[in-house]
């Protein structure tokens, strides 16, 4: 007898900042047995690289230097991004790289080479993926697509709390700031903009603990 995936795969989710997508997809890939690609976590590698290299937030110098970056993403049940062969993970959410990552994402030259590298990764075995762009343009066909939403205050609060896990505490004001300005360019550029896919299921977790949203996303999948 196979051991066939109880859910169909790949599974997409997207939504805002803070919004609980890793949290989600970390979950679902325990439960199912699944690789988890975190894509937010490719962006960040491609500003972190372009931040210490000094190269600008412009189309044709990111060209040539994205389509040069040696960055890996290992997929387990979390995501680990390798750069130059080194794990840079720990730095991701660094204030620099957190505060120019919308810029540097929304560069096509950079989304062509980073949506490559996803799909890829998509073809390997079952794998959820998390982004903003993931039901959209990366897996138009994905079987099952989640668009995770929540109120600014709830996704402030939890960005709160986990600032402080990733040892870079911030109060949740400042959280509000930030993610409202991330919110709004992530949503009002040209390329790949953030919105759910027509066919997306919506799940509002503002509030919903991390368990229901499993629970309920599992039912979606066919699973619970
Ligand atoms: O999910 P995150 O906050 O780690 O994402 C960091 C940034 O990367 C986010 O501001 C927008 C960008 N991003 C994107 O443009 N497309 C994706 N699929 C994932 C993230």
């Amino acid at each position: 007898m196979t051991n066939e995936p109880c859910a169909p795969w790949p599974i997409a989710i997207d939504g805002p900042a803070a919004s609980g997508k890793s949290s989600l997809g970390m979950a679902l890939a325990e439960r199912l047995g699944f690789l988890f690609l975190d894509t937010g976590l490719m962006y960040r590698a491609v500003t972190l690289a372009a931040l210490e290299a000094g190269v600008p937030a412009e189309d044709a110098a990111m060209a040539e230097f994205a389509a040069g970056l040696d960055i890996r993403a290992e997929a387990g049940t979390t995501t680990r991004i390798l750069l130059d062969g080194k794990d840079v993970t720990n730095r991701l959410r660094e204030p620099a790289v957190e505060h120019r990552v919308s810029d540097y994402s929304a560069l096509p030259s950079v989304r062509r080479a980073m949506v490559e590298a996803q799909r890829a990764i998509a073809q390997r075995g079952p794998a959820i993926l998390a982004g903003r762009d993931v039901g959209t343009v990366v897996l138009p066909d994905a079987p099952v697509k989640l668009f995770l939403e929540a109120s600014p205050e709830a996704r402030a609060a939890r960005r709160s709390l986990q600032a402080r896990r990733w040892g870079m505490a911030q109060e949740a004001a400042e959280a509000r700031r930030d993610i409202e300005l991330r919110d709004r360019l992530d949503s009002t550029r040209e390329t790949s903009p953030l919105r759910p896919a027509e066919d997306a299921v919506v799940i509002d977790t503002t509030d919903l603990t991390l368990e229901e949203v499993v629970r309920f996303a599992l039912e979606v999948l066919g699973c619970s």
